[in-house]
Parts: C-alpha cells; structure tokens; sequence
C-alpha cells in the first residue's frame, strides 16, 4: 500500500517497507537552521514509522561534487577529497546533535555512486536517450575552465548595476544571458571570458513526456506541486545538459575522456548509492527497493527550490534506466526568521552549531513541528514566539505534568506507581487520540499533531490542578488519593511523551530512565505502567532563556564580521600566493606589484628597516603550496615569517643560511599563523627564485641583526 503525496491514510497497514531520503546537503558550507526545517521534518516521519513497526531506512548523503566544490579546495589550498572529508565530519555531528537519526550517511564522490551513475548512463545511451550537441559557453582563457553562470561578474545590460552575477541582477532584477553582462569578468582569475564551443551530453527529457504527465497526475506530488509542473510540461520540456568539461570535480562519463557527469546527475543518485551502502552493510535486500515493480515505497523530502529535478528529470532518469520510481516526493517551503530571508547582517542566518552552542535542539525540533504542515508555505521563526511557545508547552504544560506528581510518588509512596489506574476514562480518552495523531504524523501535518497532544497536556494540568494532591498530602487519610492521582498524573505525562516522541526523541529517551521503562512504542499508549518502580526525577528540559536566544543572533553576526576579515585576508594572501612567490606579507604590496608604474619616493624606501637574519628553522607548512615557515634570528630576537618560497628551495637547503629581511612590517595574521616580517627574494618565480643571501655563510663578517645599508 502507498502512501501518496495527498492522501497518507496507511498508517494501519501493517508491514510496511519504506525508504526515504532528505536532500543532500552541499559539501562545501555549513548546516543551517534553514536546512533543518527538512532534516527534522524528515527525521520525525522516518520515527514516527519506525514506532508504527515499519521497516524504515532514512538515508541521506553529501553532495560532494561540481565547480564550486572544485574552486573552494583549491582557494584553501587543499584536495576537494580532504574538503570533502571534512565536510562530511562537520555535517554528521550537527545532525547527530540535533538527533537526525540517518540509517546511513554517504558521499556521492563513493565508488557505489560512481557505479550507479554510470549504470544509469549507459542504460539511457543504449536505450537512444542521451544526444550529443556542441554549445558555446563562457570560458576562462587564463584558468582554462568553462565558467558556470555564478563565476562571471560584470555590469548589468538592463540598469548598469556593477558585481552583478552572469545570469540576474539583484538591483533590478533582470534575467540574461552571461554574453549580455557588460564588462564581465572571471570570478576565478578576473580574466575577461571569451566565448568557446565544447560538445555536451544532454539526456532526452522529451521523451519521458508522456509517462510523465501520466506520472505526474497519478498522486505522487502535491497539488501545488503538480500544478507547477503543469507550467513547464505547457512550456515544453527541454532536453537537459548532463555533462561539463574538465576540470571538474566528479565522474567521468564513460567514453567520454574530459566529460564529466554534471553535478545535478549523479547527486540524486547518491540515494540509490547510500541505500546500497547500507544494504551491503547490514544485508538488507536493495533490489526489492529499486527494482521496476518494487512493493517498497520510497519517499523522497526536498525544498520546493529543487522540484523540477525531483519531479521531472528524477523519475524520468530511473524510469529510462530500468529503476522503480518514487512513491511520493514531499516538497517543504522555505524557512524565514522574523518574516524575512535569513540574513548574515541581521544575525538571522544560523548556522546548527552556532545554535546548538546555547539552546536545546529539542527546542527548535518542537517549534519547527508546531509548525509545519504537508505543503510548501515558508515557515517564520519568530524568536519570540518560538521562546513563548516553547516554554509555555514543554516546559509550562508537558514537563509541569511530571514534575509535579514525581516528588509525591518517590517521598510517599517508595517510588512505586499505584496498582491501579483510578481514572480509565481519562487515560481512554488519551489513548483513542492516538488514531488522529497518527494520522496527522502520516501526512506530514505534525502541527495539527501537536495541537491535539498540547489539547490532551491541558486536560492532564486541569486534572491534577482540580485535585490538588499538594492540598490533599496534608490531610489525613487521603493517602491513598495522591498516590492514585499522581500516578495517574504520570501515567498520562508517559502518553504525552509516548505522542512525543518523533518530534523529541532525546527527551523521550530521558522520560524512560525516569520511568525505568526500555523503550516507548506507539501501540504503550493503550496499556498503563501500574505497580511499577520508577526512577529519580531529573529536569527534563530547561526553559529558553532570552539572552540565549540573543546570544546565538551575536554569535551569527560576529562569525559574519570572522568570515569578512578572512575573505579580505586571503584575497590579499591570494595574489601574493599566486604571483609573488617573495612575499608573506602584503602591506608592501603596492611596491611589488608594478615595479614599473609604480614608484616609491626614497623617503618611503629609507622607512623600510632591512636586516641579515640567520634562517635557524625551515619548515613545510601544512595544506599550503606555496608557502615554508621560517624561524629567524635576527641577533638575539627571533621571527617567525611565512615566506613564498617552496617552489624553489627545500626547508634543509635553508637552515643555517643568512638572508636579508624586511623587519619592520606590522605582523600579520595569516591563515596559518603570525607572520612577522618578510624575506627578500627575486626571480620569475616557480624554481627561479633567489632569496638573498649576503655570501652564503658569516666568514665575511655578515652578522644576524645587521641593518643593511
Ligand atoms: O540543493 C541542494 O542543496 C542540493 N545539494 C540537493 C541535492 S538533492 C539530491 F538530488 F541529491
Ligand atoms: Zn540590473
């Protein structure tokens, strides 16, 4: 049986197999709270089943390949393996933290990947779904490398604005082409692009068209969605371009030598590839998941940015390859913070850690599920709402429940619930919630969930606030009365909790060391714990604290003022690394930089403080190409300085020499630490390259610390 995008009325069938994934997230930046709309979204629905006793698998992956992965290793002088692996680190302990329970984290750049994508290839070429046409495209001459549209920078055509990307404006708004942006230049090398013809693959989308439209009509996306994809089908599909020229970051297509599978292809793929990862691990059965007549179901949740790849390329690729194709694809809106697009300057673009640092994930798990339903309107963070209300239902209401009754039972009554359950219609009335809730959970309508669960903690508070058993422990013979009323209390904060569950999992974990109970399932809910021994009450959540909320907007302010100074760091850093081998330092940059153009007057020349220093340390520097660390002694006092001379001496050809140094420059701070002047070389570069080095040795009288005249 299905679940399908509009209906989700299985939650009774038994013996579900399901699958389902998040979109991959981008291997070259940071989670954020905008991202964890869908992970946490994803990951209550995979748990909520998980409780139902479904056999459910979440997989997910990074998204490791392209240009942007490719430039960004390189800009940080590293491999885009080792970014890649980093990022990946990075990624999954952000999740775990927030407790994205993933039944198995990937990477597309893996070897299961790389056999699936190219499975897939060659099925759709065998199959005549794959042309080839050659294209003209933007093309740096100098980096040697076609220039996707956000590596081109230039003047608007329409309004003249400057440092608009190659295919919009963001002062006016326009769309056009790269060719059209006046005065456009290379992001990457600041060349002027030049227009060059390359053959690309492209797979035939058109002629999916009509299993398509059937497709898309047959319940697997949601009515908003569906209607958007009726707009392109009435525009006409057009074939899409898979491939990209080296260098690139990815897989080479097969007989294709400098093609490479264009980021978009093999991305979703990386499904298909973390789910065989799995398999292979554990010995679950993949085939029954992706064969053509598969029974399984497989759900795919993604932002509705990416809809057009997931509704229409998507089931078109694995429908051409031989695949099954997706039960259902959920589309979510996009997250605002105080009614806005998050925003660096604002302090409102949130990255997980940054939160996690001050604030309970489980509190932006609740606020979130409050809040979302099964379509794809935004959803607003409003921090002072998503303080109120947390505090207010978790804390205020659910918590409240347990730690009023917990005392009683453990000082009165030797911990031990009541035998009995001294209001049955109250406790049936919370277990033949459990339908609709689950129901609401199916459909990815959790916020209706939580109102229903917030419903039943208000008559759980109204109960206990009506029979007072604070009043009652004070009166003789009523004993028996509190005991049975906080048990009764308690027995209801466990189906709360029960209810619970997908959305806060770590709390429910601690209700069941409080309860002295193994796990929490769905099917608990309709038998009590009576008679039974529970454990010390601990504070199972603390309230949000508004100089938490503001510290984590600082925090996201301040790593934006961190990462400008460094960008403005590493650009100077950049050319010096690149072009000027001589240099670890940029204040003198101007005196470098054209020797012929620009002149400095001696005044500026007799200012800069030239001393022998003896090179008593040569080091490599890590992850740097260009540069070696020295340890200088310049007669009694020692400088560290990174200098750019690797290409053209090794650290042991160094030590011991003299050389002559700039010493009076401000020390700066550069990636890889404190640079604290600048030795003097000259030459074209590359292993021509000469530092100077008054006579090779101090036989001559050249002593470290001499000012040179
Ligand atoms: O939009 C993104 O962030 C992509 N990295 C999502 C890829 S989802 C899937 F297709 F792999
Ligand atoms: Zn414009």
């Amino acid at each position: 049986m299905e679940t399908q995008a509009n209906s989700g009325s299985t939650s009774n069938s038994k013996n579900r197999k399901i699958l389902v994934t998040s979109a991959l997230p981008y291997a070259n930046g940071s989670i954020h709270i905008g991202h964890l709309v869908e992970y946490i979204q994803t990951d209550t629905w995979v748990r909520f089943q998980k409780m139902q006793g479904h056999e459910c698998y979440y997989v997910c992956a990074d998204d490791a390949h392209g240009t942007a992965i490719m430039l960004r290793a390189q800009s940080e002088g590293i491999t885009p393996e080792q970014l890649i692996s980093d990022t990946s680190d990075e990624h999954q302990v952000d999740f775990k933290d927030f407790a994205v329970n993933f039944d198995n984290y990937h990477s597309t750049h893996s070897p299961e990947n790389r056999f699936f994508s190219e499975t897939i290839y060659n099925r759709l070429n065998d199959a005549g779904h794959i042309s080839k046409h050659t294209i003209s495209q933007a093309y740096d001459p100098e980096k040697e490398m076609f220039l996707p549209d956000r590596f081109i920078k230039g003047e608007c055509p329409k309004c003249g604005a400057e440092d608009q990307y190659g295919d919009n404006c963001e002062a006016c708004g326009a769309t056009y082409s790269t060719t059209e942006l006046k005065n456009a230049v290379s992001v990457v090398s600041g060349a002027k692009p030049i227009e060059k013809d390359s053959e690309h693959y492209f797979f035939k989308l058109p002629d999916f068209e009509a299993i398509l439209k059937d497709w898309t009509a047959s319940g697997h996306l949601q009515d908003e969605i569906k209607n958007k994809l009726q707009e392109w089908f009435e525009a006409g599909l057009q074939e899409w371009d898979i491939s990209r020229d080296a260098p690139y970051f990815g897989f080479e297509i097969p007989n294709a030598p400098g093609k490479f599978f264009y980021v978009w292809l093999d991305a979703p793929i990386g499904y298909i590839a973390s789910f065989k990862n799995l398999c292979d691990k554990k010995g679950i059965d993949f085939d029954s998941f992706w064969e053509a007549d598969s029974q399984t179901e497989l759900y795919h949740f993604i932002g509705k940015d990416i809809v057009y790849f997931h509704g229409l390329f998507w089931p078109a690729i694995l429908h051409g390859s031989g695949f099954r194709t997706p039960t259902a694809i959920f589309s979510h809106g996009f997250l605002t913070v105080e009614g806005k697009k998050m925003s660096k300057s604002r302090g409102t673009f949130i990255k997980a850690r940054t939160y996690l640092n001050e604030l309970n994930p489980e509190h932006l798990r609740y606020y979130f599920s409050a809040k979302l339903g099964s379509g794809v309107t935004d959803l607003d963070l409003n921090l002072e709402d998503f303080r109120l209300r947390v505090n207010s239902d978790l804390v205020g209401k659910v918590v409240n429940i347990a730690s009023r009754c917990a005392g009683f039972v453990k000082k009165k009554f030797n911990s031990t619930l009541s035998d009995t359950i001294s209001e049955p219609e109250l406790f049936a009335k919370f277990a033949d919630a459990s339908e609709p809730i689950a129901e609401h959970y199916e459909k990815r309508e959790f916020s209706k969930a939580i109102r229903e669960i917030m419903a039943l903690a208000d008559l759980a508070n109204q109960y206990i606030d009506e029979k007072k058993p604070w009043q009652a422990i004070k009166e003789e013979g009523r004993e028996q009365e509190v005991h049975d009323v906080c048990s009764m209390g308690l027995n209801l904060f466990r189906q709360l909790m029960i209810y619970l569950s997908p959305v806060l999992p770590l709390m429910a974990e601690k209700t069941c060391d409080f309860l002295n109970i193994d796990s929490m399932q769905w099917s608990d809910i309709q038998t009590p714990l009576t008679g039974h021994k529970i454990k010390k009450f601990k504070p199972l959540m603390m309230r949000v604290e508004k100089d938490k909320v503001q510290a984590i907007i600082d925090a996201s302010k301040e790593e934006l003022q961190t990462a400008e100074k460094k960008e403005t760091a590493k650009k100077q850093e950049t050319p010096e690394e690149k072009t000027a081998p001589i240099a670890s330092e940029s204040d003198l940059s101007h005196i470098q930089a054209d020797p012929i153009s620009d002149t400095i007057s001696f005044d500026d020349f007799a200012k800069i403080d030239l001393r022998i220093a003896k090179i008593i340390k040569a080091e490599h520097v890590e992850k740097a190409d260009k540069l070696l660390h020295l340890t200088l002694d310049l007669g009694g006092e020692t400088r560290n300085v990174f200098a750019g001379i690797k290409s053209a001496y090794a650290p042991e050809d160094l030590e011991g020499k003299l050389t002559v140094m700039v010493a009076n420059l401000a020390p700066r701070k550069m990636r890889f630490g404190v640079s604290e002047g600048m030795v003097l070389a000259a030459g074209p570069g590359g292993e021509d390259l000469w530092i100077l080095n008054p006579e090779g040795d101090q036989s001559n009288g050249a002593q470290p610390g001499m000012k040179v005249k």
